[in-house]
C-alpha cells in the first residue's frame, strides 16, 4: 500500500473518499474546519442537527460533498477531546479502515495527523494510521470456495496541515507501511493450518525471504541429521513423535556496516501443531495449537518489516520448528534428554515442549556472541491467567533490557508487561532424576517457564516474552493477532539509533 503525504488545501484533494475525524464537541480540527469552509458547512451542520454523533467509532459516509474535489466524505467519530488518547486514538482509525475497506474505491485521503493526541508526534500517528490501514485490509480467505470481495484500498494519503512536518509524516508512514505487511506476514502464517503449515514450511518460507531479499538475509537451515549431530537432543525429542521432521531455522541480516558488530537475535518458538503429546491436552478448542508457532511467524515477520525498512544493524532471526504428537516413538513422561548445552531434563509433561525446543536454539545462538537475544513463544496458559489478552508477558536477565522492550511496546502500541524471575522460584524445576524438570508445578506457571529458558541464556543478555495471551484471538473472530511484530520492530529501530547516537558522540 502507498501512503503519500499531501499538504495540499484539503478541499482540492482528489480521492475516492476523505476521511475526516471529528471531536463530540463539534470543534473542528484544522483540516476538517478547511473542509466545512469549502462545502458551505457540511460537517458543522451535521453535528449541529444532530445528524452525526461523534460517539468513538461511530462512521458515517456522504456519498457527496459539495465543494470538495473527493467522491465522498466519511466522517469518524472521536469521542470526548478530554479522552483522545492512544486508546482511543486506534480505536478510530480502526473502525475507520474498517469501513473504507468496504467501500469500492482505491484511494483515500485521511485526516488523523490533525488529531491531538497527548505525547504523540506526527510520525507516530503516520505510523499508526499505516498500520491500521493494513490490519483494515487483511484477508485470510485462501481456503474459501467463494471468497468474498477484496477491499482494493491501495492508496492512503497523509493530509497534514503543517507542511513543515511532511518529512516526519512521510518516516513514520514508511516505517508503519513496513510493520503492516510484517503484521499481516505474522498472521497469515499463524492463521495457515498444520496440514500445511509444517517445521519444513517454515523452512521453504524462509528460503524464499532469502531469495526476495536481494542477497542481505542469509539462510541455514539445519535439518534433522544436522541438529542430532549437533546435539540438539531436545529440540529433536519434542519432533520425535512427529512424522514431519524438525527444523532449526537460522536468519542472518546484515545491516550494520561493520560484519563484526555483534548482532541482536530474535528466537521463536514454532510448534507448528501442539497435541501436548503423551500428555495429550483435552479436544477442546484444540484446533487453536496450530497457532503454536505464533512466536516463529513473529520472528518472519519482524524479518520482512526489517527487509523494507532495512536498519543499519546486525540481526539473527532463529525459529526453533517441531511438531508435537503423540505416537510409539514421542518422548514420555519421565524420559531424560540431554540438551544442546549438556545439561539434562527430566521431561514430566511433554505439553511443556516449548522450552525444549527454546533451549536448544538459545544455546545455538551463543556461537555470535550476541548483544542480546529475545525470544518470543507462546510459552504458557498461565500467561493468560496472568495478563489476559492484553499485555505480552516479559521476562529478562537484565533490567536495562526488559526496560528497552517494555519501551519499545509502549512506542508501538504493542504492550508488554514486566513479571519477576527471582531466584525462589527456580527451585520449583528441582528434579530427582536429572539437573531440571521441565515443569514447576501450577504456581506462577509462566515464570517457571522462563526460569527454565534462563538457565540456557547466561551468556548474554535475555529476555522472553510470553505470547499465549496475544499473539492471536479466539471466538467468532479467530485468528493470529500479528502481535508482537510493533513492538519486536520498535525494539530494534530503538537500537538502531542507540547506535548512531554513540557514533555521533565519539
Ligand atoms: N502451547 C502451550 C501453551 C498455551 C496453551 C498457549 C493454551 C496458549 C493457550 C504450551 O506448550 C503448553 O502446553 N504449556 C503448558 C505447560 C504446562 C504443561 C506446564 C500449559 O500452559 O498448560
Ligand atoms: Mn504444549
Ligand atoms: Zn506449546
Amino acid at each position: 500500500m502507498e501512503f503519500p503525504v499531501q499538504t495540499a488545501n484539503p478541499a482540492k484533494a482528489e480521492s475516492a473518499c476523505l476521511v475526516v475525524p471529528v471531536f463530540k464537541d463539534g470543534d473542528l480540527l484544522p483540516a476538517a474546519a478547511k473542509l466545512d469552509d469549502a462545502s458551505e458547512r457540511l460537517i458543522g451542520q451535521l453535528i449541529e442537527r444532530g445528524d452525526f454523533d461523534a460517539k468513538l467509532g461511530n462512521v458515517q459516509l456522504l456519498p457527496f460533498a459539495p465543494g470538495l474535489s473527493a467522491d465522498r466524505l466519511m466522517l469518524v467519530g472521536l469521542g470526548e477531546r478530554g479522552k483522545c488518547q492512544e486508546r482511543a486514538f486506534i480505536k478510530a482509525l480502526d473502525a475507520a479502515f474498517t469501513a473504507v475497506a468496504g467501500l469500492p474505491v482505491e484511494d483515500v485521503a485521511v485526516a488523523f495527523t490533525d488529531v491531538p493526541v497527548p505525547e504523540r508526534s506526527i510520525a507516530w500517528k503516520a505510523r499508526m494510521t499505516a498500520e491500521a490501514a493494513q490490519r483494515a485490509v487483511y484477508r485470510f480467505d485462501e481456503f474459501k470456495s467463494e471468497k468474498a470481495p477484496r477491499p482494493r484500498l491501495d492508496k492512503v494519503a497523509l493530509l497534514l496541515s503543517d507542511s513543515e512536518a511532511a518529512g516526519e509524516a512521510r518516516e513514520g508512514a514508511r516505517i508503519g507501511n513496513a510493520v503492516g505487511q510484517g503484521v499481516a506476514y505474522t498472521r497469515t502464517l499463524g492463521n495457515l493450518p498444520g496440514n500445511i503449515c509444517t517445521p519444513s514450511y517454515l523452512a521453504d518460507q524462509a528460503e524464499q525471504l532469502g531469495r526476495e531479499s536481494g542477497g542481505t538475509l542469509a539462510v541455514e537451515i539445519l535439518d534433522e541429521a544436522a541438529l542430532e549431530e549437533l546435539g540438539a537432543h531436545s529440540l529433536l525429542s519434542v519432533g520425535r513423535g512427529s512424522e514431519q521432521p524438525s527444523r532449526l531455522i537460522v536468519m542472518k541480516y546484515q545491516g550494520a556496516d561493520s560484519a563484526d558488530e555483534a548482532p541482536h537475535v530474535l528466537v521463536g518458538k514454532g510448534i507448528t501443531f501442539d497435541t501436548g503429546g503423551i500428555s495429550l491436552k483435552p479436544g477442546e478448542a484444540m484446533d487453536e495449537m496450530k497457532f503454536d508457532m505464533c512466536g516463529a511467524a513473529s520472528v518472519f515477520g519482524t524479518a520482512k518489516a526489517v527487509l523494507g525498512i532495512r536498519p543499519k544493524l546486525n540481526l539473527v532471526f532463529i525459529v526453533a520448528a517441531a511438531e508435537n504428537m503423540p505416537d510409539g516413538r514421542a518422548t514420555k513422561p519421565g524420559d531424560i534428554i540431554k540438551t544442546l548445552k549438556g545439561l539434562t531434563v527430566e521431561v514430566l509433561n511433554t505439553d511443556a515442549e516449548g522450552r525444549l525446543v527454546l533451549c536448544d536454539a538459545l544455546t545455538y545462538a551463543e556461537r555470535f556472541e550476541p548483544a542480546s537475544v529475545v525470544d518470543i513463544a507462546t510459552l504458557t496458559g498461565a500467561a493468560i491467567i496472568a495478563l489476559g489478552h492484553h499485555a505480552t508477558g516479559l521476562l529478562s536477565n537484565d533490567d536495562d533490557l526488559a526496560l528497552d522492550l517494555l519501551d519499545a511496546g509502549e512506542a508501538a502500541w504493542d504492550r508488554a508487561w514486566h513479571l519477576p524471575l527471582w531466584d525462589e522460584y527456580k527451585e520449583q524445576l528441582d528434579s530427582n532424576f536429572a539437573d531440571m524438570a521441565n515443569i514447576g508445578g501450577r504456581p506462577a506457571g509462566t515464570i517457571t517457564a522462563a526460569c527454565f529458558l534462563s538457565r540456557f541464556a547466561d551468556k548474554f543478555p535475555w529476555a522472553h516474552l510470553d505470547i499465549a495471551g496475544t499473539a492471536w484471538t479466539s471466538g467468532k473472530q479467530k485468528g493470529a493477532s500479528g502481535r508482537p511484530v510493533g513492538l519486536l520492530t520498535q525494539y530494534l529501530l530503538d537500537r538502531e539509533e542507540e547506535a548512531r547516537q554513540v557514533e555521533n558522540e565519539s
